[in-house]
């Protein structure tokens, strides 16, 4: 049910300097799924009666990717006086003016807070009278995050940024994770006071703390269990180091649903992939986007899949696929590369050293060696020989080969698109098939051969080859010699 009385603020307007990149910190990704994205899922958790994102840095790419998970937030743009306090202090006027609730405030970029700390922390900020709420936390290496400073009896008392900080608050370790709980009216009246007087010549959201607490205020802390939930991204050290995380969480989470993963720490799977019970995977795996792979199937080691779709009991060994079916039973690699629009049937095979794009395997068809097959079809039962290229391209157009059901093709075969061949067929070792072959046909159009007895020794006399080819025809000749005279 929505909350009337609660509305979420999500910072989105920093540059991201240190992330030192020309795509916005907040649209870097971990799990696959951007920084701002994971932040807007757990703020839509919490149901708030209105959600305000706070842009400017590149504004229109940070606004496409917030319209994408959260179409309903409201969008307000910074204006040039910088911070967090300024961000939120233009938020706040994007709300309607008869709102009367909470402001819950969190960072585009600390994206492993989940709901229930959030939800921990509005309780616990409306079971007490306090004007301002924070999470905490206490860390080893608090370098970079606003401290919390308490007076002598223990109350909370500001905030202090690591820029303006003294080297004896700098050697304080509680954080501040930047989520706050406010007032409204309370978080209006002290932004109104805020100034830009510290390092960074900006309006800190943090100095509210203190400015309320100097107002007669209370002002709580609520120090989180497990520091990581708060960690934040400023760089791209920080950035691994959350995408560590959240795959560590991830790997588990398939694990104690009956997944087996052999070595959790090279298996890589983002939030939107799905594995079924009984699934394994080997190591050095990464599982991209939306794949899913089914019941009974064994991915890796050294696999990359990106949107795939692996069938049940399906056997995946060192290939890269993107957005390819594989179906049941069926089998690839290793060294296989499925490029887009493949689809491999039920019980077929792609596999070593194979290249496929834009093209249908049937069930129970098979690819087994060293071929590149583009734009084609193939039926089912039908073995495409070791060797097989598929000449798909004219230089101008791309053009499709189809080959029909139970059909054998010899080795080293190149199919020159637009071309088919009929069921049954056959064809030789080294066809060039130019023209289509039709049902039940062989096809063989490589010319005759001929050996040109002793052209080594005229040729090429006195080489190591021709000294070869006269050791082994004297070795026939004494071979065969006794017989001759028995006769
Ligand atoms: C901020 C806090 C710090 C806290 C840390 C926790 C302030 C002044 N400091 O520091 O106390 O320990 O987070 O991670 O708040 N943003 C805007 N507009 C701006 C500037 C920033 O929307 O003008 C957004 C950013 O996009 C980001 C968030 O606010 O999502 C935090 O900004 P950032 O510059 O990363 O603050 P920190 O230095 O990490
Ligand atoms: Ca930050």
């Amino acid at each position: 049910m929505t909350d009337q009385k609660l509305a979420i603020i999500v910072l989105a307007a920093g540059q991201g300097t240190r992330m030192k990149s020309s795509t916005p910190k907040l649209l870097h990704e971990i799990a696959g799924v951007p920084l701002i994205g994971h932040v807007l899922a757990t703020a839509g958790e919490l149901d708030a009666a209105y959600t305000v994102s706070v842009v400017r840095h590149e504004r229109d790419r940070v606004v496409e990717v917030i319209e994408d998970h959260f179409p309903s937030s409201i969008i307000v743009d910074q204006d040039d006086l910088p911070g967090t306090g300024r961000a939120v202090e233009q938020a706040v006027a994007g709300l309607p003016d008869d709102f009367d609730g909470d402001v819950l405030v969190v960072s585009g970029d600390v994206p492993l807070l989940d709901a229930d700390t959030l939800r921990g922390l509005i309780a616990e900020h409306r079971a007490t009278a306090a004007s301002a709420t924070l999470l905490s936390a206490e860390l080893e290496d608090a370098t970079g995050y606003g401290r919390i400073v308490r007076t002598a009896d223990g109350m909370l008392d500001r905030i202090v940024e690591h820029k303006d900080a003294t080297d004896s608050e700098r050697a304080l370790h509680e954080i501040n994770a930047g989520v706050y709980v406010f007032g409204v009216h309370e978080l209006r009246d002290q932004l109104a006071r805020v100034t830009t007087e510290n390092a960074q010549g900006e309006k800190y959201l943090t100095d509210v703390i203190g400015l309320l607490r100097r107002a007669g205020s209370d002002v709580a802390a609520v120090t989180v269990a497990e520091p990581w939930l708060v960690s934040g991204v400023n760089d791209r050290a920080q950035l691994s180091a959350a995408a560590l995380k959240l795959n560590a969480l991830i790997v588990r989470g398939w694990q104690l649903n009956g997944v087996t993963v052999v070595d959790p720490a090279t298996t890589w799977i983002d939030l939107k992939s799905s594995l079924a019970e009984d699934v394994t995977i080997l190591p050095g795996t990464q599982i991209k986007g939306a794949t899913s792979i089914a019941r009974g199937a064994t991915v890796g080691p050294d696999t990359t899949l990106v949107d795939c779709e692996v069938g049940e009991d399906a056997v995946v060994k060192r290939t890269d696929a993107t957005l390819s079916v594989i179906g049941v039973g069926a089998s690839v690699g290793p060294f296989a590369y499925l490029r887009p629009n493949t689809v491999l049937d039920a019980d077929g095979k792609i596999g070593t050293f194979v290249e496929t794009k834009n093209s249908h395997i049937g069930p129970g068809s098979k690819v087994p060696h060293l071929s590149y097959i583009g734009d084609t079809e193939v039926g089912q039962g039908s073995n495409v020989g070791a060797g097989t290229i598929t000449a798909n391209y004219d230089g101008v157009n791309k053009h499709r080969t189809v080959v029909g059901s139970h059909v054998r093709t010899g080795s080293h075969n190149v199919f020159v698109a637009p071309v088919r061949i009929g069921d049954g067929a056959y064809t030789g070792a080294g066809t060039v098939v130019r023209k289509d072959v039709p049902a039940g046909a062989l096809a063989i159009n490589v010319a005759p051969q001929r050996n040109m007895a002793g052209w080594v020794e005229q040729n090429r006399p006195g080489s190591a080859a021709a000294q070869a080819a006269q050791a082994e025809q004297s070795a026939q000749h004494s071979a065969q010699a006794p017989d001759e005279i028995g006769e």
